[in-house]
């Protein structure tokens, strides 16, 4: 005798499946316990904030998501694209500037934060058309090679030498250590420093 064999669960096929889909999620839409439940914002979309700043001598006023950082500020938002980011993340100081008057590494900390502060980076340091004492001091010594910590250690060399650490290149080296250098420039760094401190 010949058997038809039944399906298992003769009431699911595809269109049943998406059928019963449909009222299912149309039946949690509905809700009440979901009613005035929206989707997830957007993580792209953060707060702003106006900052007024005096960067290299110039008012500047700039609208910023409270997430972005001074460097970020900087290089994006102002163009100021000398100032490098390297880590971003405080290990290597290629961003370094000074922020009322200290050196500070400018990935680590947010532009929103420094409402009404004075920042100088390494486009602001010459004098018109003569380069900062320390910019010619590392073209003297030959303190760089491929060149992109050179504007973090500029500013670091800068802050460095207004603190007065430079007694001695042990000290310079140690006040500097926070600027890595990949070519290895040091020995040259340290000469451009101490050459711009002692004024010669
Ligand atoms: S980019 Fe800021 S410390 Fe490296
Ligand atoms: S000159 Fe190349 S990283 Fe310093």
């Amino acid at each position: 005798m010949r058997r038809t064999l039944a399906p298992v669960r003769p009431e699911l096929n595809r269109r049943t499946f998406v059928g019963a889909s449909f009222a299912v999620t149309g039946a949690v839409a509905a809700s009440p316990l979901l009613a005035g439940c929206s989707a997830p914002e957007d993580p792209d979309s953060g707060q702003t904030a106006r900052v007024r700043l005096q960067v290299n001598g110039q008012p500047t006023d700039v609208t910023v998501d409270t997430r972005t950082s001074l460097l970020d500020m900087l290089r994006e938002d102002l163009n100021l694209t000398g100032t490098k980011k390297g880590c971003d993340q405080g290990a290597c100081g290629a961003c370094t500037v000074l922020l009322d008057g200290k050196r500070v590494v400018s990935c680590l900390t947010l532009a929103a934060m420094h409402d009404g502060a004075e920042i100088r980076t390494i486009e602001g340091l010459a004098d018109g058309g003569r380069l900062h004492p320390l910019q010619q001091a590392f073209i003297d010594t030959d303190a760089f090679q491929c060149g992109y910590c050179t504007s973090g250690q500029i500013m670091s060399g800068v802050g460095c030498i207004a603190e007065g650490h430079v007694g001695s290149d042990a000290e310079i080296r140690e006040w500097m250590s926070g600027n890595i250098c990949r070519c290895g420039a040091y020995t040259n760094i340290v000469a451009a420093v101490s050459k711009a401190a002692r004024g010669v």
